[in-house]
């Protein structure tokens, strides 16, 4: 006889939903959906360890649960929290919870450089994101910012140490993903740093799945920097047969016409990396920087971009080309003949169309 399965009940924004047991507030809030769910800047669910580091995924606990329906007495972090059944949990209708927030990407914010306009990441960053829904005008800091020596970790990645929120992703994809881990957090309060300690290149297979789970333009590709900005390019969902083990050969690529800017992995609505037979879909370094020809991938067709994101802009799934009315309403001229001069011209006669000729005309053509 089959167990049955327990599930707990939990309530988010006055939505109830059930949930495995052991799920977070975070998970079952993305299982909802939309805007229910919290932001989060250094959870990731395919790496395992992460979450708890941010704090932009506050949530206020109404009610612990139905044997205990205290409210829990401070903000939690939903992505390290786990649901209790009978909880009841308030993100967008807390009134506690934005002005926390707002206080988190403060924090986030203080050191960090104000470079959107000259940053690769500007476009798809989610702390640029989070400033935008949360952030306040100006700012009260008066210090200097905090500024690192420039360290060069290697050929294929470029590290801005300012810009980093010290999330551990990119540290975790290290520990987790590549064979050879050789950078970490090192120091610690307001010196913490990414840092590959002795400025050793980060050479493995995977490395370049840092830039991906990078939330913010801390890890950007070096092969792509500066070279467009990411809403004028358009992504294609592609695919190619890798040999490289554990590298699942499907990707987004980056394109401004036949040229492919830049290949990532694909991406999920919550800005993760997709899977692909329940595995998290990591790309290799072959695919993803050394793999810039459109012939040498299947491309599958348009990437789906949520509407509301910047680099959804102009991209059509279907395009319709509008009806051309010019010629209709023009008795039948050709649009590319509206600046006839025929009747007015003693030396263009009704047979010779300028804009027919092959090149710029010449007195013979006059003369047939
Ligand atoms: S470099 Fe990016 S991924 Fe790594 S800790 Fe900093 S913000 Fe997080
Ligand atoms: S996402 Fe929960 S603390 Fe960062």
């Amino acid at each position: 006889m089959s167990e049955e399965i327990k599930t707990i009940k939990v309530t988010i924004d006055n939505i109830t939903i059930d949930v495995a047991p052991g799920t977070t507030i975070l998970n079952a809030a993305r299982q909802i959906g939309g805007d229910v769910t919290p932001p989060a800047m250094c959870y990731y669910s395919k790496l395992e360890g992460s979450g708890g580091k941010c704090r932009t995924c506050l949530v206020e606990v109404a009610a612990g649960s139905t044997a205990d329906p205290r409210p829990m007495p401070k903000l939690v972090a939903s992505c390290r929290t786990g649901v209790m059944d009978g909880m009841i949990v308030k993100n967008i209708t807390s009134e506690k919870v934005p002005e926390a927030r707002a206080g988190v990407v403060e924090f986030l914010l203080l050191n960090h450089p104000l470079d959107c306009p000259i940053c690769d990441q500007a476009g798809e960053c989610h702390l640029q994101d989070l400033g935008y829904d949360h952030g306040k005008e100006g700012t009260r800091y008066q210090f200097a910012r905090r500024t690192f020596k420039k360290e060069d970790i290697g050929p294929y990645i470029q590290l801005h140490m300012t810009r980093c929120i010290l999330c551990y992703r990119c540290t975790y994809v290290a520990d987790q993903i590549t064979n050879k881990r050789v950078h970490g957090i090192v120091d610690r309060g307001d010196h913490a740093a990414i840092s590959t300690y002795i400025s050793q290149a980060i050479e493995n297979d995977f490395s370049g799945n840092m830039i991906d789970v990078c939330p913010v333009g801390a890890l950007t590709d070096k092969t792509f920097r500066f070279k467009n900005r990411v809403w004028f390019t358009k992504p294609v969902d592609a695919n190619r047969s890798c040999n490289t083990p554990g590298c699942c050969g499907k990707a987004t690529l980056w394109l401004r016409g036949e040229e492919v800017f830049r290949v990532t992995a694909r991406k999920d609505e919550w800005g993760e990396v997709q899977s692909f037979e329940g595995k998290p879909g990591w790309i290799c370094n072959a695919c993803r920087f050394e793999t810039k020809e459109t012939s040498k991938w299947n491309i599958e067709g348009l990437t789906t971009i949520s509407r509301h994101s910047v680099i959804g802009a102009n991209k059509y799934n279907t395009l319709e080309m509008p009806k051309e009315t010019i010629k209709k309403v023009m008795s039948g001229v050709e649009p590319k003949l509206l600046m006839d001069i025929h009747s007015v011209s003693g030396v263009n006669t009704n047979d010779i169309h300028l804009s027919e000729l092959k090149g710029p005309a010449h007195s013979e053509d006059f003369k047939k």
